[in-house]
């Protein structure tokens, strides 16, 4: 049973929202009654999420953090008003993105770059009243010796922490933090229910989110760690 808290007066803004844990925390968001941006790639996506979940007070605005220019997410993030918290969801990772996989390395960039533009944009919108940023990361966001496969994503990852302290850093005169959540694997399937000791529930995650974006913003939270214990 999720939690009851009081929905924040503006709404949160959620990346990688139409499926996923983005959708998930979507949905026990509106449960809360909480107002909500969603950000996808795609207007169908989104539109899909919001009818088939009824999610009746969410707005849904495109993005593609990896193709996107800079100036376009600064401009779609702004025009969404004044917000009161973020979970940066979006994460591109679809066993792809190796090292030598030089083909889609500038999308890695602009994902990057796009990050810190959507922080950027959501510090401004947050002043004033302030708010909580959760950048949701992964346990091999503090690995570089990695499989080739999770090289580059572990960079990004990497990165994303180092960006939440700096949000933490310039926007305390105007109570905005973030928090990076560093995460293991969850799952929920047959196969995770046989090994619960390896895998993180989703629901936990979104527990784990919801309790962020709620704490009083007075309290720092730099970092969460989620991990099954088998990764000791
Ligand atoms: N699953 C795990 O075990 C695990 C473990 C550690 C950390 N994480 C992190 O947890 C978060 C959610 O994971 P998940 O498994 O729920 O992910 P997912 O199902 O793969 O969903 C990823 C979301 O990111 C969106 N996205 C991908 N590339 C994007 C781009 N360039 N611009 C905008 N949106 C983009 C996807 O949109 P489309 O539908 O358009 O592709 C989708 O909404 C991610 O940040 C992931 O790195 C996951």
């Amino acid at each position: 049973m999720t939690p009851q808290y009081a929905p924040h007066p503006d709404p949160i803004l959620i990346t990688g929202a139409n499926r996923g844990l983005g959708l998930s925390i979507a949905k026990a968001l509106s449960m809360l009654g909480q107002s909500m941006v969603l950000i996808g790639r795609t207007k169908e996506s989104l539109q899909k999420a919001i009818s088939e979940n009824e999610l009746l007070r969410a707005k849904a605005v495109v993005c593609d953090f990896s193709k996107d220019p800079a100036s376009e997410i600064d401009r779609h993030v702004r025009e969404c008003g004044p917000i009161s918290g973020v979970i940066h969801c979006a994460s591109m990772f679809g066993g792809s993105l190796t090292q030598s996989n030089l083909a889609e390395i500038d999308d890695w960039g602009r994902l990057f770059s796009n990050s810190l533009v959507l922080s950027k944009a959501c510090l401004i919108l947050m002043k004033g009243h302030g708010g909580r940023m959760v950048f949701v990361g992964s346990v091999v966001g503090g690995v570089g010796r990695v499989s080739a496969d999770y090289g580059p994503y572990s960079v990004y990852k990497g990165a994303l922490r180092l960006l939440a302290e700096g949000v933490t850093k310039e926007g305390l005169g105007n109570r905005v933090t973030a928090s990076y959540l560093n995460l293991g694997s969850f799952r929920e399937d047959e196969a995770a229910l046989e090994k619960p000791a390896s895998f993180i529930k989703e629901s936990d995650v979104v527990g784990a989110i919801l309790s962020l974006i709620y704490t009083q913003l007075d309290i720092r939270i730099d970092q969460v760690d989620l991990l099954p214990t088998t990764e000791i």
